[in-house]
């Protein structure tokens, strides 16, 4: 009988759907993510013949090492830097991801960052929690405008692409984009222009919003030396993975005013924080949750069982992330 080991407990749609095909499935009873040698434990305990991990889940050489018998490692993520894909493509085992699942909500919640601090939301709810507010005043919480701006987007895959598409049609913002890849479509679409460069871009946006996949070119992709290019008055959003911005440069630029806030779902040391990051009131933090719907957990519990479906019953998965 086949058998999955699936890391940290899911929407209970995905364990059914495998569970219907008849395989034993096996969930981490701890409720936190696994340590790598947790995980190692566990493969060694029992030939499993797919493994539905986490993006908290470290899949190297040395997990792939034990895992002689598993033939797919499904992430239940739309990012996959948490496995060694390299790796895994020499020794033949199938990497999957599930793209569709939440990236239109990650697009919100970079709004959400975005307009949390242009209307400075965090800092006023405090006032008001704190019994600050003695009645209308012109002079507080000036934030700033954001219809008719430049939005600045790092990547524009799917999620930057829905961040344009709301920055073009609710906000009349003008796009300037870099990636490696050339989105015609949200050049037509969104009359969004392509610049050649990160620093093309970081120089003429209010707004910068990093949507790229962590990997050996995206780390640090912006530095503090990129930081002092962009203006004063400018905001940097991440919702997609912590190291692509060097956190220590961030605080160092938003304590001088280099720039003047930031965003952050994710952090370069998750869960930890930056020195000083926590004390600084011109960012709004949250705890990785941008795809955090019960629709999108729900859809991402369904796509990573599909990839281990399919994989064990002879196919090759939808979301293969690697070709
Ligand atoms: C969340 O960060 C994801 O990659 O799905």
């Amino acid at each position: 009988m086949k058998s999955v080991f699936i890391t940290r407990n899911i929407p209970e749609i995905g364990i059914s759907m495998l569970k219907n095909r008849g395989y034993v499935v096996d969930v981490s009873q701890l409720d936190r993510p696994l340590t790598k040698q947790e995980l190692i434990i566990a493969l060694k305990a029992k030939p499993y013949d797919a493994v539905l991990t986490l993006l908290t889940d470290v899949v190297d050489a040395e997990v792939f090492a034990v895992a002689t018998s598993v033939k797919i490692f499904a992430n239940y993520a739309i990012g996959f830097n948490n496995f060694d894909v390299e790796e895994g493509k020499k020794r033949g085992i199938f990497l999957t991801n599930t793209p569709g699942g939440g990236a239109d909500r990650v697009a919100e919640h970079t709004w959400a960052l975005i307009l949390a601090l242009s209307c400075r939301i965090v800092e006023a709810d405090l006032f008001v929690r704190e019994g600050k507010y003695t009645g209308w005043d012109p002079m507080i919480f000036q934030g700033s405008k954001i219809a008719g701006k430049t939005l600045g987007l790092i990547g524009a895959g799917r999620i930057g692409a829905e961040v344009a598409r709301i920055a073009s049609r609710g906000f009349g913002m003008r796009i300037a984009y870099h990636d490696i890849v050339r989105n015609e479509k949200i050049e037509s679409l969104h009359g969004a222009s392509f610049w050649p460069t990160v620093e093309d871009v970081l120089k003429q946006a209010d707004i910068v919003s990093v949507h790229v996949p962590l990997n050996e070119s995206t780390h640090h992709l912006i530095n503090g030396d990129h930081m002092k290019l962009m203006k004063p008055t400018a905001y940097l959003i991440n919702t997609a993975r912590g190291p692509v911005i060097d956190e220590k440069a961030l605080v160092e630029a938003l304590k001088n005013k280099v720039i003047a806030g930031a965003g952050l779902d994710v952090f370069e040391n998750e869960p930890l924080l930056a020195t000083g990051l926590k004390d600084l009131s011109n960012v709004v933090l949250t705890p990785h949750i941008a795809s955090a719907t019960e629709q999108a957990r729900h859809d991402m519990a369904i796509l990573s069982a599909q990839n281990i479906i399919s994989t064990l019953e002879g196919g090759i998965p939808a979301n293969m992330v690697y070709s």
